[in-house]
């Protein structure tokens, strides 16, 4: 195990600043945003659209006005604006120290691999995979010169862990690969940087808009949409979903502990229910499966309890909303 690990004291980010792309909506990344400013960090919020950053960061420094925070709009995707954005985070707060770095935005397209076209799969990519490689080259540089303790930590998902499932392939194909390349980055920084500790979270079910994010700002690149227009989207409503701001702990809890895949189980005492999503259990099927050099295609056979054949969508959080779906049923 190399210094990136181990226990982590989180006082040591007070005073310093945290960059969440992906921040701009009601999701994993407001959380996020939220918990990085209760801790005394400055806070700088980064989003697509100039909308949503001014929105949430107006929000924020009402809540926490002893930080100061800073909504950047920027595209992920493009490298030259990843490093306009740290430069105009120096113009901004010259004086502070970057502290954390949560490279969280994403977009999912739910459609099989024959239906979902080329362009979903190429804006799947572009913003899950290389707006993660552009956020890394343009800010782990900095980390790396500052010298100080520092947090790296991009987002994939429960599914970059477990097999492919049916009607997300493009989404669980790319968190496959952000899971992958956040063991590379740790293993690269492992030697000469390790005051860069390096985290890769794999949620399970948050409450978010993701889907409808996702389809607005694809009408917005495509220019169906004007930028100006798009406001926060409004949360989902998944009774057993965890919400932004326990996820937000159970994530800096994985920080301080020093844990690099950053399973977030729904379970207690980060929700107040008994129905986990079971994530490392699928995780475990998976590579038994592979230890036999076999797959288990069995689920595709029926609908789950989430009314869709899945692998994924299937453990006790499913089973009991299948129940109460029941039990609701005149
Ligand atoms: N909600 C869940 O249950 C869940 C589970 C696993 C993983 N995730 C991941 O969590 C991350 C956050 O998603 P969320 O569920 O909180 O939904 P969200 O919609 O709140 O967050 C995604 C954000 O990314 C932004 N974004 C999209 N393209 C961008 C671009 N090119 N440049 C800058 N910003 C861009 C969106 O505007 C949005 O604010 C995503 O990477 C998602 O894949 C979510």
């Amino acid at each position: 195990m190399s210094e990136q690990q181990g226990e982590f004291d989180l006082s040591k980010l007070k005073d310093k600043i945290a960059v969440v792309t992906g921040a701009g909506n009601n999701g994993i990344g407001w959380g996020l945003a939220k918990h990085a400013a209760a801790l005394g960090m400055h806070v700088v919020i980064v989003d697509l659209h100039e909308s949503l950053v001014r929105t949430a960061s107006i929000k924020l420094s009402e809540t926490f006005p002893n930080i100061r925070c800073v909504g950047i709009a920027c595209d992920v995707t493009s490298p030259e604006a990843m490093k306009a954005c740290l430069e105009r985070i120096d113009a901004e707060l010259p004086t502070k120290l970057l502290g954390a770095v949560f490279a969280n935005a994403g977009v999912l397209f739910n459609r099989t691999i024959l239906k979902s076209t080329i362009e979903q799969w190429t804006t799947t990519f572009n913003v899950n995979v290389i707006g993660v490689v552009n956020t890394i080259q343009a800010f782990v540089p900095r980390l790396q010169k500052q010298g100080a303790d520092a947090i790296f930590c991009t987002t994939a998902s429960i599914g970059g862990l477990v097999r492919g499932d049916g009607g997300s392939g493009s989404y669980q194909a790319s968190k496959h690969a952000v899971v992958s390349l956040t063991e590379s980055l740790s293993f690269e920084l492992a030697r000469q940087s390790p005051h860069i500790r390096v985290h890769v979270m794999c949620p399970c079910i948050v409450e978010s808009g993701l889907g409808t994010t996702s389809k607005t700002n694809q009408m917005a690149v495509s220019g169906q949409m004007d930028s100006a227009e798009i406001e926060p989207v409004a949360l989902g409503t998944h009774a057993l979903a965890m919400t932004s701001e326990d996820h937000a702990r159970q994530v800096f809890d994985h920080i301080a502990v020093g844990n690099f895949y950053m399973l977030n189980d729904n379970t207690r005492p980060y929700v107040d229910h008994d129905f986990p999503f079971d994530g490392v259990g699928m995780i475990k099927q998976r590579f038994d499966n592979m230890l036999a050099l076999k797959i288990d295609n069995s689920d595709a056979m029926q609908r789950g309890p989430s009314g869709i054949a899945s692998a994924t969508l299937k453990g006790p959080m499913f089973h009991e909303l299948q129940r109460r779906a029941l039990k609701d049923k005149p």
